[in-house]
């Protein structure tokens, strides 16, 4: 995989059961047992999570948002950033600690579990379970393991593991993900992401067009494909761009999203299903890392800027296509000049957006092995600042240049900040803030007219469709019917 992807809590316990909603009506009380989970990293992580919550659901546990009632406590990893290990180790303390009774398992599973298995043993001894990414089908054997007092450690990586057939937790949201690929087998010198989730594999289409299908069924509008190399899907004959049109083609889908991609598995196949299919959302991410050809063969990315550049083009001309990257700054000895040119880069190419990283070396990769982080912190965050500061600039004039447009919208969910408003997204995945209207609720696709804009938000006015009459914002087919965007 290659961007890095900032440490984050995932989404809230919204789509848990309840502890009644485990008991079957009609029957005694059956003995409910409850986890408690919490998911940092990327979006693979997010997903994976529901998928140990089906898992779990299945198995009797219930889902709570109090890790002082959980008879089970889990902590869904990353390992990109050392800090952010760091952070689930003095989390997995604090709950350790807090484990309301002996019989409590608490377990680290994910990609720090893969990353620092042996270390999680000895600095952790309180935790019970150590899972990596490829254990979760065996997820409710350990845990009863480790509640009989074993201490349980299972990072075995699987180069079949797709967890076909295992559905996660029911979807009851706008937005639904399918994890068609995992793992990765480009091994950029700076990324730990082959070491924690094995190598590359593709889930078989009939498998992702089932689930697919069921999320429409449940409702789901917009389904995100999730991979760490997704664009680099391939299934015997099925590749990425088939894959695209058929999940496209499913009734009751209105939008289809992808993350993350790696820039040279952008084959003209692939561009030009993104292109000619309306549902497939015009965003893409494409994470360059570096500006400099010295730098990224450092990184052993694969493309030098040249050839990055003629992708980014090819990508360009599919007409309102949005392009945000990853900028990876300070990597290996890099030298000001160096640097110089990841600031030309973004100049020239003027991303919509960038997930900007200072390097920090992780142990395992071929960089902390052969390639000496003999970047200053503080020099590497001067520069961060400087790449920050340009990038905020370009969005900054991207976003202003928004206002006055007309745009068709998905409505996700209601506004944090007010009752009285309603985030949506762009095909382009900006974030607009619409006023509540009737008609105007989650799961609606909505036009907007973009009257004000910030660096990291658009705010709309909801526009009548064309051909509508001025109070009927339509709200996206639920099942059946194509839509049309
Ligand atoms: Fe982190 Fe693993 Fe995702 S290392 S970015 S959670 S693939």
């Amino acid at each position: 995989m290659s961007e890095l992807i900032q440490l984050k809590k995932a989404r809230a316990n919204s789509d848990a059961p309840t502890i009644d909603s485990g008991t079957p009506k009609g029957f005694p009380n059956p003995p409910v047992r409850t986890v408690y989970l919490e998911t940092y990293g990327c979006q693979m992580n997010v997903a994976d999570s529901d998928l140990m919550l089906g898992l779990l659901d299945r198995g009797g546990y219930a889902r709570t948002d109090d890790p002082a009632a959980a008879d089970l406590i889990l902590i869904n990893t990353c390992a990109v950033r050392e800090k952010a290990e760091e952070r689930v180790f003095a989390r997995a303390s604090m709950l350790g600690h807090g484990k309301a009774r002996p019989d409590v398992v608490l377990g680290i599973v994910g990609c720090m579990a893969e990353h620092l298995k042996d270390e999680i043993r000895r600095r952790a001894p309180h935790v019970d379970l150590v899972v990596g990414p490829d254990g979760y089908r065996r997820l409710l054997d350990s845990v009863a393991q480790a509640r009989g007092g074993d201490a349980v450690t299972d990072t075995r990586l699987d180069r079949e593991e797709t967890y076909s057939g295992l559905d996660p937790i029911a979807a009851d949201g706008v937005i639904g993900h399918v994890t068609i690929q995992r793992g990765c087998d480009k091994f950029c010198t700076f990324c730990v992401v082959p070491y924690t989730r094995g190598r590359e594999r593709g889930a078989a289409p009939r498998e992702i067009l089932r689930q697919v299908r069921a999320l429409a069924a449940a409702g789901v509008k917009e389904v995100q494909l999730l991979g760490q190399t997704v664009n680099s899907y391939r299934y015997e004959d099925v590749g990425f761009a088939a894959l695209l049109r058929a999940v496209a083609a499913v009734d009751g889908v209105e939008r289809v999203r992808f993350t993350s991609p790696y820039p040279l598995d952008f084959a003209d196949d692939v561009i030009a299903a993104i292109a000619e299919t309306p549902k497939v959302c015009k965003h893409v991410h494409l994470p360059l890392q570096s500006g400099s050809d010295a730098v990224l063969a450092r990184m052993r990315r694969g493309y030098d800027f040249a050839t990055f550049r003629t992708l980014y083009d090819k990508l360009r001309a599919v007409p309102g296509i949005a392009i945000t990257t990853d900028l990876l700054i300070g990597f290996c000895d890099e030298s000001d000049e160096e640097f110089r040119a990841t600031l030309r880069a973004q100049e020239e190419l003027r991303f919509d957006g960038a997930f900007t990283f200072a390097y920090s070396e992780r142990e395992g990769t071929y960089a902390a092995r052969k390639l000496p982080d003999t970047v200053p912190a503080e020099t590497k965050q001067e520069r961060l600042a400087e790449v920050i500061a340009a990038q905020q600039r370009i969005t900054g004039e991207i976003m202003a240049a928004q206002v006055g447009r007309r745009e068709r919208v998905l409505v996700e969910q209601r506004s944090k900040r007010s009752a009285d408003e309603l985030m949506a997204r762009t095909d382009a995945f900006r974030t607009v803030i619409v006023p509540a209207a009737p008609g105007v609720e989650p799961g609606a696709l909505v036009d907007a007219t973009i009257v004000r804009a910030t660096i990291a938000t658009l705010f709309g006015a909801v526009a009548p469709s064309r051909g509508e009459p001025a109070s009927s914002a339509r709200r996206a087919p639920s099942r059946g019917g194509m839509g049309t965007l």
